[in-house]
């Protein structure tokens, strides 16, 4: 009977002993201060809210993806909320205009790089990376003074060498990577015409990733253009003419995806990654070079439109996170303050991220979403 009482009162100390040991374990008492209180242990199960992070170029880090922006450079100089989110959220700077020739090179041989110059010392200071953009851009006027000069082909050709070996020379280990030539193709596929396929000749592209690479073997060269990222006729001579520089063992690194949705098509992530896919598997890295998404066309309320925006950010942000040969999303800048799509439509539009008074918008925080 004894015996009975006694392994009774054991059995009942050691169910006291059981739930002390798991009340204890279920709380979590702080050391210190002694009256704090009792707060139970949170194990974080969900995907961290964007209020956590502190920025877009946080999160890119986590994915290996820069999150780039083009500068404006007299914003860059000027505005100093500008300066202070373009150094939070953005882990690469593309020279909105600065480092174009007709901003560059303002005689023969005669160069200004007071705003390329400011815009890489900024970049760097805030541990930035620089894309150089652009060394031939087919798809503009060239400087006022070429455009009237009568030069040879040999000439022409010494004065692109020129200009791309002293660009490249100078920003040797700055400049990360370059936009070498741009928007070389219109619309139906064929070579752009333009100042230097007239002066030299189509073999002017191959020439001048050679040139680039001669003044810095160690940056990423980019074929950069518009209208290729879905399948079509333009999209088809990009890759023709990739793959044919590319056998001729013509250093090219990259290709830009520019993405300026300045229509009103919903393009689905899966045609995007698609595309990019076909061209990463040329062995390019792959970048969304100048995403802006206008929301002029789309029918709707203001409300509606933001919405829509934001998922169209969504979609390419999520077809680059499907390539692990993408490596930077870049947007043609971030505040509607500043964007370049207005002057260019003539439409009064809102196709970044940020609005004019610095203010996130919802394609904002879907990108911070997505990266969580
Ligand atoms: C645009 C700039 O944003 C404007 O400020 C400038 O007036 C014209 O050029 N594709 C490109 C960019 O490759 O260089 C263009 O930038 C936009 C289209």
């Amino acid at each position: 009977m004894r015996k009975l009482f006694s392994v009774a009162c054991l059995s009942l100390l050691f169910v006291l002993i059981c739930a002390a040991l798991w009340y204890r374990a279920s709380t979590f008492v702080p050391s210190s201060p002694t009256h704090a209180p009792i707060h139970r242990i949170q194990v974080q199960t969900q995907a961290p809210t964007p209020s956590s992070y502190s920025s877009l170029r946080t999160l890119g880090n986590i994915h290996h993806l820069l999150i780039g922006t083009a500068v404006n450079a007299d914003a860059l100089q000027h505005d100093s909320q500008y300066r202070q989110i373009l150094a939070d959220e953005f882990s690469e700077a593309v020279p909105e205009n600065s480092m174009k020739m007709d901003t560059v090179e303002t005689g023969p041989s005669h160069y200004n790089f007071t705003q390329a110059d400011a815009l890489v010392a900024f970049a760097l200071a805030h541990h930035m990376t620089v894309h150089g953009h652009v060394l031939v851009w087919a798809n503009t006027t060239i400087p006022s003074w070429l455009q009237h000069a009568h030069f040879t082909r040999q000439e022409a050709m010494s004065l692109l060498h020129d200009y791309i070996t002293t660009m490249v020379t100078r920003y040797r280990h700055r400049v990360t990577s370059w936009d070498v030539a741009s928007e070389i193709l219109s619309p139906s596929g064929s070579l752009r015409p333009c100042y230097w396929l007239q002066m030299i000749g189509p073999s002017y592209i191959a020439l001048a990733f050679q040139w680039a690479h001669e003044a810095d073997p160690s940056a990423q060269l980019y074929y950069n253009d518009y209208g290729i990222d879905t399948p079509g006729q333009k999209s088809h001579q990009a890759y023709v003419l990739l793959s044919t520089l590319l056998a001729q063992h013509i250093p090219i690194t990259g290709i830009g995806f520019e993405m300026h949705e300045l229509g009103y098509v919903l393009i689905p992530e899966q045609v995007i990654s698609r595309t990019l896919q076909q061209f990463a598997s040329l062995g390019l890295s792959v970048s969304i070079s100048e995403l802006d998404v206008s929301v002029y066309p789309y029918r709707g309320t203001l409300q509606q439109k933001v919405q829509y925006q934001a998922h169209v950010y969504g979609e390419v942000l999520r077809a680059c996170l499907s390539l692990p040969q993408c490596t930077s999303f870049t947007m043609w800048g971030f505040t509607d303050r500043y964007s370049w799509v207005p002057q260019f439509t003539h439409h009064l539009d809102f196709p970044l991220i940020f609005d004019e008074n610095y203010q996130p918008k919802p394609a904002y925080y879907a990108l911070i979403h997505l990266l969580s």
